[in-house]
């Protein structure tokens, strides 16, 4: 057997492996050996998604061909450029037919030919190249394709891409399309939180653009962190997926979703309850069910309608939450983002209480079932991938991290619900993912994006993404 050290490794693959190795907390042969594991394991655990490259191309005729989802990926310049190399070779795993346009500064980062390699065909780079215009062209490049994904998606693409600016090919592909496109960002955390960049995914969002990630961690340059890396290759596919409309991401997948507040009742006109508005875990019934999912989705009061394709099962207390929890299972996921109380009257009257002029009534009161850590303590029906929620007026990353042990679940997903940050009944929402491995946080957006983005992880996750 070869004998390799990482030594003897190339000075860019020894850099991206130490900034791997930092951003999981393990040493470089830890991560070296984390990466062999997962890349033997990866045909069984990536099955899920889609039928293994092998079995596709076996049987792959000019019928066939018709039905593979066509991907025009843009490569803009950035150092994340390498991971798109991966993506293509995801894609072609799952059976997609890949065409790869590459800018010039892509081409400072990784080679026209690598990509090729890969796609299995020309790397298209030049507006003004003659032979790529008369062989393909750009019209053709931007109106044979099903979608379109940018990745990296510079700061400089997209600003280009919200002015309508054409001034190379990938540029012009973006302005003369038709087809959906999906944005991977990649920049330095700064750049990301400028105004000028804010801006211009406030307008592309608007457009109709998707956009996946960019997820925080330690940056290329030395002592930065934040937001700005791109998504993992994997999270791409996921959110490919999803744009596609009614995916496969999770399809023969049951998921469970708790929502909205619970109604505690005092007497017969009062209750104790919260502001939960029940919209954050609408969307995330929503996305689930147009990944593919079967979703039952049990939700306290609320005005906000049932999401379309999801199985709605209405409650009012939080012991009726945990009845109907229990009697949707088994389930491969549960996600709890619900508002449940704490606190329940021990004994409620059964007659409005009345003023009785000798001041205030008592009112006693008795803690609730935990929902989701009897649900994640239970052994016999634990889903595969247990989700709960921290709305926290403080310490939020603190908190969570506490309640991740406290209740036995595999993810935290932690907000801030302090009022200044108008995450109850608002529809913006600013998440942190808290898991074993370390936490994950995403920027400011819709309800809608952090659904997308948190079942974009979860297809991930239970594809077998190492995160
Ligand atoms: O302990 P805390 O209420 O902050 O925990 C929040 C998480 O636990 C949320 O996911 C919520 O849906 C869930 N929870 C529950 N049953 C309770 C209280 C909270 O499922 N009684």
């Amino acid at each position: 057997m070869a004998s390799l050290t990482v030594r003897q490794l190339d000075d860019r693959l020894k850099k991206q492996l130490r900034l791997r190795a930092a951003k999981h907390g393990r040493s470089v042969e830890d991560e070296v050996r984390n990466i062999l594991r997962s890349a033997a394991a990866d045909t069984e655990e990536f099955a899920t998604l889609s039928p293994p490259a092998e079995h596709q191309e076996r049987h792959t005729n000019q019928t066939h061909d018709a039905a593979r989802l066509r991907v025009l990926l843009i490569i803009g310049g950035g150092i994340a450029a390498y991971k798109s190399l991966d993506l293509i070779r995801r894609l072609k795993e799952r059976g997609a037919v890949v065409r790869a346009i590459m800018t010039a500064a892509a081409q400072e980062f990784v080679t026209p030919l690598s990509a090729g390699a890969l796609t299995g065909g020309k790397v298209f780079t030049d507006l003004f190249d003659t032979e790529s215009e008369f062989d393909v062209g750009h019209i053709r490049l931007a109106r044979e394709t099903d979608v379109i994904v940018v990745a990296p998606a510079t700061a400089d693409l997209m600003a280009k891409m919200a002015g309508g600016h054409a001034d190379d090919l990938a540029s012009t592909v973006l302005l003369a399309t038709d087809k959906k496109i999906l944005l991977a960002p990649a920049m330095n955390p700064r750049m990301w939180e400028n105004v000028a960049t804010r801006r211009n995914l406030a307008q592309l969002t608007a457009d109709g653009v998707a956009i996946v990630g960019p997820n925080a961690g330690e940056m290329a340059e030395r002592n930065e962190a934040g937001a700005g890396r791109m998504a993992e290759p994997l999270e791409i596919v996921a959110a490919i997926e999803l744009l596609r409309g009614k995916t496969h991401a999770l399809a023969g997948k049951r998921v469970i979703v708790t929502s909205g507040p619970t109604y505690e009742p005092i007497d017969p006109v009062r209750y104790i309850a919260n502001r939960s508005s029940g919209k954050q875990g609408h969307a995330i019934a929503a996305a689930a069910a147009a990944a593919g999912a079967e979703v039952v989705l049990i939700s306290g009061p609320v005005d906000v309608p049932d999401p379309i394709g999801t199985k709605v099962t209405k409650v009012e207390t939080a012991r009726d939450m945990l009845r109907a929890v229990e009697a949707a299972q088994p389930a491969d996921v549960a996600i709890f983002t619900a508002a449940v109380a704490d606190w329940r009257m021990a004994e409620p009257s059964s007659q409005k209480i009345k003023k009785s002029g000798k001041g205030a009534p008592e009112l006693a009161l008795v803690e609730n079932p935990d929902i989701l850590a009897t649900v994640a303590h239970d052994k016999s029906l634990r889903p595969k991938l247990v989700i709960g929620f921290a709305a926290e007026t403080e310490k939020v990353i603190e908190n969570a991290k506490a309640k991740l042990a406290k209740k036995g679940c595999d993810w935290i997903i932690a907000n801030d619900v302090s009022p200044a940050s108008g995450v109850m009944g608002g529809d913006r929402n600013t998440i942190h993912i808290v898991t074993q491995r370390g936490v994950e946080s995403l920027p400011p957006q819709s309800k809608d994006e952090v659904a997308d983005a948190i079942i974009t992880r979860i297809a991930a996750e239970l594809g077998g993404a190492k995160r």
